[in-house]
């Protein structure tokens, strides 16, 4: 994680490192810094805590210069204080880091024999003290070369020199660097995000590339410093650009523009004259698949675990789920006529990204499901679908929940279609029903007034369970790590039929259960299994489209939802577990959009 902005300019640049620091904050928020060169100085201000702090020292002393580093942070060695804050500077030298560099203690080790002094518990500082030594003899570009090789680990690095006024290099191994290009100034960045609102002239490094920009000119080199060319890409006018406009903050904003989010996309995707899923240039034949692993991390790899079922019910394609952490270590059998999909918002997840490498060195089938589309997982696989979800702002993914899958859900439909495994009349019922989706999602969000009043309920409590089954077991858990994720309340995800192996020991008088039952096939299971925790006194809220009032005996609330297609339950269940979640925090006055120790993009393993 972490951000990082770089501005070469004719002009001050501290404003618009802070502008681009407050886009890049969803990468890390736990402190945040900038460096500028001024008459023959580096001028570094940081702090502990959001932008907003260091946008109040610099009002108090300014950061003048037109060219400058900045950096927001998210901790992987040092507490989040000051000292730890990027970037780090010597008298000659100015680094920001994004990425975990694996060898530092060894580094600092050898640096400390020589009488060097750290004035942080960051690895980052290792770069700083190497090239400035490297500089007292090399070039700026040859020192930041021989620097790099002596580093092991991941890194996208911003870095300015007091002796070169118009300079800054930038460098990429394994975590993203967007370099951006505008008149009389160019740019480094962590995405194409923070650079938005200044170019849309993007070029991205690849690992092992440095560049060195100017105001006027920007340069790449390979790993062995020959000169190389970048192709510039145009970004789309994105129109959806972040902004909360009424809303209390982005994650209300996301969950409530879900309904426009799917409409958007089932508009992309389906031909509704002939009830059909586009999906154009398909490089494979969807005969010839014989297993589907779908792999992400967080809240994509629950979105992953509904596909299974759906990839289960609508194609005769064995499944399986992986989380891209464990994947990328595993002693993974690779098959050829297998297709590995990998999910993930952001695109740039360190470790669903390494687990893409791994299956391209092992030369198999990759397909991705994004929502940035000029992001490395997206630029690194053979084939993209991307989710028109629009920027997610609030850490805790939803409407980008939503958009993956929805995609897994076309997919899934289009890939039984194409293979003969579901009959077109099924097919093409499916796509209508999917076509009411938007409509349907703006009646389960209507359920916010009573989850306002379920939220209550979770104010006192010492944790809550959430159950389902099939389906609804993918979304108890999302359920679970929404809630987790914004209250830091203890929350958990359970098959409702495995509660009796050991869960149910946790049952007591008032403890929140949040059942999720829509009328599908296990209904009557997952409803047996909620009496045997009525038994035992928990507390709970039922998730249904069945208007059996005898069901809803004993059960404290009951969201009732309107009923769709039974393999369309998990959009509509989780729009009241989103809203629940975000009610439960604001009632516990979280920071909704920047929960505590959570960043979106997590850009480190
Ligand atoms: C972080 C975010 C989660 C997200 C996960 C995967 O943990 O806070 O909301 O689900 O990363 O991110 P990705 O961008 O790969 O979907």
């Amino acid at each position: 994680m972490c951000g990082i902005i770089g501005i070469a300019s004719n002009k001050p640049v501290s404003t618009n490192i802070i502008n681009s620091l407050k886009k890049l904050e969803y990468r890390g928020y736990d402190s945040a810094g900038l460096a500028t060169i001024n008459e023959n100085q580096i001028n570094e201000k940081k702090c502990s805590g959001r932008v907003e702090y260091l946008e109040k020292i610099l009002f108090k002393t300014p950061a003048m210069g037109n060219l400058g580093i900045g950096h927001v942070r998210w901790a992987t060695h040092g507490v989040p204080n000051e000292a730890n804050a990027h970037p780090h500077s010597s008298e000659i030298v100015s680094v920001v880091h994004n990425g975990i560099i694996e060898n530092s203690k060894i580094l600092k080790h050898e640096l400390e024999k020589k009488g060097k002094i750290f004035k942080s518990q960051t690895d980052t500082e290792v770069i700083t003290l190497l090239l400035t030594d490297e500089l007292k003899i090399k070039t700026p570009l040859n020192a930041v070369h021989d620097t790099l090789i002596k580093l092991e680990g991941s890194f996208a690095l911003g870095i300015i020199f007091k002796e070169y006024d118009d300079m800054i290099i930038g460098a990429r191994r394994g975590s993203p660097l967007a370099v951006g290009y505008s008149k009389d100034e160019n740019y480094i960045g962590s995405d194409s995000y923070a650079l938005k609102s200044m170019t849309n002239k993007i070029s991205y490094l690849d690992d092992g590339d440095i560049c060195v920009l100017t105001k006027d000119k920007v340069e790449f080199y390979d790993l062995s410093k020959n000169k190389i060319n970048k192709k510039v890409l145009t970004l789309s006018d994105d129109k959806n650009i972040a902004d909360k406009g009424d809303y209390k903050n982005f994650m209300i904003k996301e969950i409530f523009e879900q309904p426009i989010t799917a409409k958007n996309c089932i508009n992309e995707y389906i031909d509704k004259s002939r009830e059909d899923i586009n999906f154009y240039n398909i490089p494979f034949d969807a005969k010839k698949i014989n297993k589907i692993i779908l792999i992400g991390c967080g809240t994509a790899y629950h979105s992953c675990l509904v596909a299974k079922y759906w990839f289960e019910e609508f194609t005769s394609i064995e499944v399986e789920t992986d989380i891209a952490s464990e994947f990328r270590y595993r002693k993974i059998r690779f098959n050829k006529n297998n297709l590995y999909i990998f999910v993930s918002q952001s695109g740039e997840t360190a470790d669903t990204s390494a687990a893409l490498d791994l299956c391209k060195k092992n030369k198999v089938k990759t397909c991705s499901v994004v929502n940035v589309v000029e992001s490395t997982i997206a630029r690194n696989s053979d084939w993209v679908l991307p989710i028109h979800a629009g920027p997610e702002i609030g850490v805790a993914s939803t409407k980008a929940f939503i958009g993956q899958m929805l995609l897994l859900y076309m997919f899934s439909l289009k890939m039984g279609y194409l293979r003969g495994d579901i009959e077109k009349e099924d097919y093409q019922k499916k796509i209508s029903n999917l076509i009411k989706l938007p409509d349907i999602l703006i009646e389960c969000l209507k359920t916010e007034d009573k989850i306002q009043l379920v939220a209550k309920d979770f104010l006192n409590s010492k944790g809550s369970m959430f159950l389902g089954r099939g389906f609804s077991f993918p979304i108890a858990l999302e359920g679970a790590l929404k809630l987790k994720e914004l209250s830091y309340l203890h929350a958990e995800g359970y098959p409702a039929g495995e509660m009796k192996h050991g869960p149910l020991a946790l049952i007591e008088n008032g403890l929140p259960v949040i059942v999720i039952s829509p009328h599908d096939k296990y209904f009557h299971k997952t409803i047996s299994n909620m009496q045997e925790v009525i038994a035992r006194g928990g507390k709970i809220l039922l998730i249904t489209d069945s208007n059996d009032n005898v069901i809803s005996e004993n059960v404290r609330f009951t969201i009732n939802l309107p009923y769709l297609e039974k393999s369309l339950s998990p959009f509509l269940s989780a729009m009241p577990l989103q809203l629940l979640a975000y009610h439960v925090a604001l009632l516990k006055k979280r920071d909704i959009d920047k929960p505590r120790n959570l960043a979106k993009s997590v850009t480190v393993e």
